[in-house]
């Protein structure tokens, strides 16, 4: 069994109000379901992963341990607002990881992505990768402006790369940060 290094925090919001930043639990396949059935609509469009989904949610519960993946919830309320990984690759890039970062629309700009986004570049330290990037489409501007302003610049874009569950097409950026 792998063991977890994502320490369990509190962190005061802008709102003034007091969330929970901790490792996602086996016990929290409910509240990561109730947490993607609130998102808006071009989150569910632009992220590679349906947060609506059982099975999708399920992957990502029974991962909680996994070796090479990192996953942070938001908590406030007894709710999950906030959830963020990172994962490492594999092969040739496994000096490399990949981040997610998505926070429930009622609790944006109170700084949960912030607090979040603190706790899992400690973990992404904790699994020694030197470079970590970030993909979204190129209309997720919050995503652009939170990691742009945490210190991450656009390296690369892929035009037409992503296709949404419309069947519409994307032009995908991936941004970039060396620790
Ligand atoms: C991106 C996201 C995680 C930001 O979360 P958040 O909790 O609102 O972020 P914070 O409150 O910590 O904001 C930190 C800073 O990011 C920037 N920022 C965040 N959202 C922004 C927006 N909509 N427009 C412009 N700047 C924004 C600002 O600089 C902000 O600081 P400020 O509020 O003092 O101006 C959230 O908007 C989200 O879940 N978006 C959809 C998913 C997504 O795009 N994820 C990123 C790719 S995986």
């Amino acid at each position: 069994m792998v063991e977890h290094s994502v320490a369990t925090s509190r962190a005061t919001l802008r709102n003034g109000r007091e969330a929970t930043i901790r490792p996602l639990g086996e016990e929290d396949r409910a509240a990561l379901l109730a947490f993607g059935q609130q998102l808006l609509q071009d989150d569910i469009l632009y992220l590679e992963d349906d947060f609506q989904s059982n099975e999708i949610i399920s992957r990502l519960v029974n991962a909680y341990q996994a070796e090479n993946w990192r996953q942070v919830v938001a908590e406030a309320d007894n709710q999950i607002i906030g959830y963020s990984s990172v994962r490492r690759l594999v092969g040739w890039s496994s000096h490399v990881a990949d981040i997610v970062l998505l926070v429930s629309p009622d609790w944006r700009r109170s700084g949960v992505g912030v607090a979040l986004a603190q706790a899992i570049f400690d973990a992404a330290r904790s699994l020694g990768v030197q470079k970590i990037i970030v993909e979204m489409v190129e209309e997720q501007q919050s995503g652009r402006a939170i990691f742009e302003r945490l210190g991450f610049n656009v390296e690369g874009a892929l035009s037409r790369h992503t296709r949404d569950r419309q069947g519409n097409y994307h032009n995908l950026l991936i941004l970039s940060y060396h620790i």
